[in-house]
């Protein structure tokens, strides 16, 4: 039989620490639905030390999953390791992940701490933690330039004090397949203990080689791959599940182990993330890009349609990507809204947010004749569900754009309740309409992107967008869906002037 290889999802922590990707609450709490339903062993739900809203979000999230493990991320110091262990208290399985750096560089530059002072935060650490879960995991910071002996010595303490799963981390994606399986197969050999523990592997893609680092790990006896939903994660990310889960199945000849995903919840899984994070998903991503089963060339579609085995290894069917279904119509009623909401793991708090989300699906379906799945996740992200605050809300648009002539906008939106009136000229009708929102609220932002997504297929459907702007330092992404994509410009546009209005102070666990 093969072993069991456990996926420790860290899309609402690592994931959440790329520019721009910090998610709300309701948002995360949606995420961590669909990871559970995915079949994730491990959700590392956030940093509970970074500020009183994400040790509430975690919370959520703990009180709220029930057949996955729930995890905070804690720095090795006593008021993190007690932030972390008091959000993941309502969990029904709560595991506290607390590390520290091990490198030379890190330990000297970063920490200024003694190799000696390192061990005993770790083993300090580990035995706090035990105080609120037998679940505890430790992780060696930069592990891939940390010196070999040191973390045989470091991981045979916190084994003695009692961390029931080791990870090594690639902290910045220096390393390469042959070394890094040479690490973890030595560190299992030489550790002291471990063949008690799970031994884990956390890989960032720098290289563009997260998913190859990570697989080797496995093939060399690691049990647990630390990754996130589209490889999302700071600078080029981390090792992407999609990858590392359908790499396992699809070659059960090399790997001796399988995971316990539900591989038909991977295209849901990741179109979530991408309009909820705005990052989009390049078209020739493996597994999860538009073209990742498409095939262009005469050639290939003939020898697909004589034999589907010719040229496609997995099944387009296996990742989801037909669950994208069509869900309800213009004549359908607000209990059959409700019920597909909650079968998508959307759960609306209040009547009145409900009786928003159901005004602007009819309203939808009046332009548009099918609905889909992912029409409705987009509905209900661009509806403002789960904004802490609303600050600034589009009323109405009108843009005149025709050639030969400056593209003009006027708009209307609210600012605190209080309308306000824009108008502007651009280059072309979106940059009129944001020049004409800039004129007005004078938020002197830097636009850093501006992407547009179609959510399904044809002219008819609605466009995603995204925008990321940037401010004093802090990087916001909006987004805005409309079959009008002027319209889902401008909410974009007013969604990310919302989060800068809405001031988060957070702490990042590795700064
Ligand atoms: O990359 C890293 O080292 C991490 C640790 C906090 C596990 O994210
Ligand atoms: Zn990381």
């Amino acid at each position: 039989m093969n072993d069991r290889l456990y996926i420790f999802d860290t899309t609402l922590r690592d994931g959440e620490q790329s520019p721009g990707a910090s998610m709300t609450k309701e948002e995360k709490l949606r995420i961590a639905r669909q990871l559970e339903k995915l079949g994730v062993d491990i959700i590392e739900a956030g940093f509970a030390a970074a500020s009183p809203g994400d040790a509430d979000a975690i919370k959520a999230i703990a009180g709220t999953i029930q057949n996955s493990t729930v995890c905070s991320l804690a720095r090795a110091n006593e008021r993190d390791v007690r932030a972390a262990g008091e959000a993941i208290r309502p969990a029904k399985h709560g595991r506290i992940h607390t590390f520290i750096a091990t490198s030379p560089i890190h330990m000297e530059k970063k920490l200024r701490m003694q190799p000696d002072q390192v061990v005993e935060a770790a083993v300090k650490a580990v035995r706090l933690a035990l105080e609120y879960t037998d679940d505890v995991e430790f992780s060696a910071e930069d592990a891939v330039r940390s010196d070999m002996d040191f973390l045989v010595r470091i991981f045979d303490e916190v084994i003695k004090a009692g961390a029931r799963t080791i990870n090594v981390p690639d902290t910045v994606g220096y390393s390469i397949p042959a070394l890094w399986g040479e690490r973890m197969k030595q560190l299992i050999e030489r550790v002291p203990g471990s063949d008690r523990v799970i031994w884990s592997t956390h890989c960032h893609n720098d290289l563009g080689m997260a998913v190859a680092n990570s697989l080797a790990a496995v093939m060399n006896g690691a049990r647990q791959v630390e990754c996130t939903i589209n490889g999302l994660g700071e600078r080029a990310g981390n090792a992407s599940l999609e990858e590392i889960v359908m790499a396992v199945r699809t070659r059960r000849d090399v790997f001796s182990c399988d995971t316990r995903i539900d591989t038909t919840q991977i295209v849901p899984a990741s179109k979530l993330v991408s309009s909820i994070t705005g990052y989009p998903v390049q078209p020739n991503k493996a597994i999860v890009g538009a073209n990742a089963f498409a095939h262009e060339s005469g050639i290939h579609q003939d020898g697909v349609l004589k034999h589907r085995e010719t040229y496609e290894i997995m099944r387009a069917e296996d990742v989801g990507w037909h669950a994208n279904r069509l869900t309800l119509g213009k004549l359908s009623g607000r209990a059959a809204f409700k019920s597909k909401l909650t079968e998508l793991g959307i759960v609306l708090d209040s009547e009145e947010a409900l009786n928003a989300a159901f005004a602007r699906f009819k309203d939808l379906a009046d332009k548009k004749r099918e609905i889909f799945d992912d029409d409705l996740q987009a509905l209900v992200s661009d509806e403002g569900y789960g904004t802490e605050h609303e600050r600034f809300k589009l009323v109405s648009l009108r843009v005149c754009s025709e050639t030969g002539e400056v593209p003009h906008a006027r708009l209307v939106f609210t600012e605190d309740g209080v309308e306000r009136h824009a108008e502007g000229d651009g280059s072309g009708p979106v940059d009129a309409t944001f020049k004409a929102l800039e004129s007005v609220v004078q938020s002197g932002a830097t636009l850093l992107l501006y992407s547009v997504n179609n959510i399904t297929t044809g002219t008819d459907a609605q466009g995603e967008v995204t925008v990321r702007l940037a401010q004093d330092g802090r990087v916001v992404n909006g987004q805005g869906a409309d079959t009008d994509i002027v319209v889902a410009s401008a909410k974009a546009y007013l969604h990310a002037l919302n989060k800068l209005a809405s001031k988060r102070e957070r702490a990042h666990p590795q700064v």
